[in-house]
C-alpha cells in the first residue's frame, strides 16, 4: 500500500457516535486550525494530508486521527473517504481544503505551474467531491466545505492559474448546492483573503520559481496591510458551517473586494491592474 492510501491512524478523543469529519491540507494552516475547532467541538476529525508526518502532528495535538493523503490521487481519496465511513458508520463532514499558491506573470509560468494547480487545487477537491458526495446522498445528509479563496471572487492577478483554479472550485461549490439540497446535503465554499500561513512562504512548491512567487508573503501584506489571522478564519469558517452559508467569505476587506467585484467587473478590473503595477514597480 502505498503511502498516499494509508489509512487514518490514531483513534482521537472524540466519543463513539460522534460525528465524523475529514479535512484534507490538515497538517498546516487553515486545515490544522480547522481540526482543532472540531475537535475543540467533539466531532471525530482525520487530519488529511500529503505531509503525513505534518497531520499526525496536528492529530497527537487536537486528539483526531491521522492518515497520508495526496488529493491529486483519486483512489487514495476514495479509499479513505470509504474507510472512514466504514469505520464509522458516518460521514457528517469533508473538508477539500488542501492546496498549493503558485504566482508569476501569466508569460513566465510554464504548463507544469498551470498542470500542477490544476491537479491539487481543483481536482483535489473534484476527488473529494466525488468520492464524499454519493455517500451524503445515500445518508440523507453531510457537509461537503471546499477550500477556495478570494482569487475564486476576483480577477487576482499574477497568479492566473490559482486564480483559475479558485473561480473553478467556487462555481462548482455552488452548482453542487443546488444539486445537493434536495438530498438534505449541504455544500459551503470558503473564500479567504491573504491569511497568515505556511502557504505564502513556499509558492511554487517543486515548480521553477518566480520573483511574484518568491515574494508572495511581502506582496500579499503589501496588498492587504495586515495579513488575516488564521484563528479568526477558523471561527468565520465554523460559523458559516453552522449556519449553512453558501459562501463564506472573510475578512471584511474581502467582502468589500467581492462587492466591488459584483457592482463593476470593469472597475475591478482597473483596480487590479493597478495593484499590477504598484506589484511590479
Ligand atoms: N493562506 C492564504 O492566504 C489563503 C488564502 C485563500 C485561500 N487559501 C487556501 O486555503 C487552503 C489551505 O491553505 P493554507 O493557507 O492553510 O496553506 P498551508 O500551506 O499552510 O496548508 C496547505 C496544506 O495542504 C497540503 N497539501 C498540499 N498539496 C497536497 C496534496 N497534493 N495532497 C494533500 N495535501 C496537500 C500541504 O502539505 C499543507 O499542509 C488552500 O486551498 C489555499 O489555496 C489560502
Amino acid at each position: 500500500m502505498s503511502e498516499s492510501s494509508d489509512g487514518p491512524s490514531g483513534g482521537g478523543t472524540a466519543r463513539p457516535g460522534a460525528r465524523t469529519a475529514i479535512v484534507t491540507g490538515g497538517a498546516s494552516g487553515i486545515g490544522r486550525a480547522v481540526c482543532r475547532e472540531l475537535s475543540r467541538r467533539g466531532v471525530h476529525v482525520v487530519a488529511a494530508d500529503i505531509d503525513a508526518a505534518g497531520a499526525e502532528r496536528t492529530a497527537k495535538e487536537f486528539g483526531c486521527a491521522s492518515a497520508g493523503l495526496d488529493v491529486t490521487d483519486a483512489r487514495a481519496v476514495r479509499d479513505l473517504v470509504h474507510r472512514v465511513r466504514d469505520e464509522r458508520g458516518r460521514l457528517d463532514f469533508v473538508f477539500n481544503n488542501a492546496g498549493i499558491a503558485v504566482g508569476g506573470t501569466a508569460d513566465e509560468l510554464t504548463l507544469d505551474h498551470w498542470n500542477r494547480t490544476i491537479d491539487v487545487n481543483l481536482r483535489g477537491v473534484v476527488h473529494g467531491v466525488h468520492a464524499a458526495y454519493p455517500i451524503m446522498v445515500e445518508q440523507g445528509r453531510g457537509h461537503i466545505v471546499n477550500t477556495a479563496s478570494l482569487a475564486g471572487l476576483t480577477p487576482a492577478p499574477l497568479m492566473l492559474p490559482y486564480t483559475a483554479t479558485k473561480h473553478a472550485v467556487v462555481g462548482l461549490s455552488l452548482a453542487l448546492r443546488a444539486e445537493a439540497r434536495a438530498h438534505g446535503v449541504r455544500v459551503s465554499v470558503v473564500c479567504p483573503g491573504f491569511t497568515d500561513t505556511p502557504l505564502l512562504d513556499h509558492a511554487n512548491p517543486g515548480l521553477p520559481q518566480t520573483a511574484t512567487g518568491a515574494g508572495a508573503r511581502e506582496s500579499a501584506t503589501r496588498t492587504m496591510g495586515r495579513l488575516y489571522s488564521v484563528d479568526s478564519l477558523a471561527g468565520d469558517i465554523m460559523r458559516g458551517v453552522a449556519r449553512n452559508r453558501a459562501l463564506i467569505v472573510a475578512p471584511a476587506s474581502g467582502r468589500l473586494a467581492w462587492r466591488g467585484v459584483r457592482l463593476s467587473p470593469a472597475a475591478a478590473v482597473r483596480v487590479a491592474a493597478l495593484a499590477v503595477r504598484r506589484l511590479r514597480g
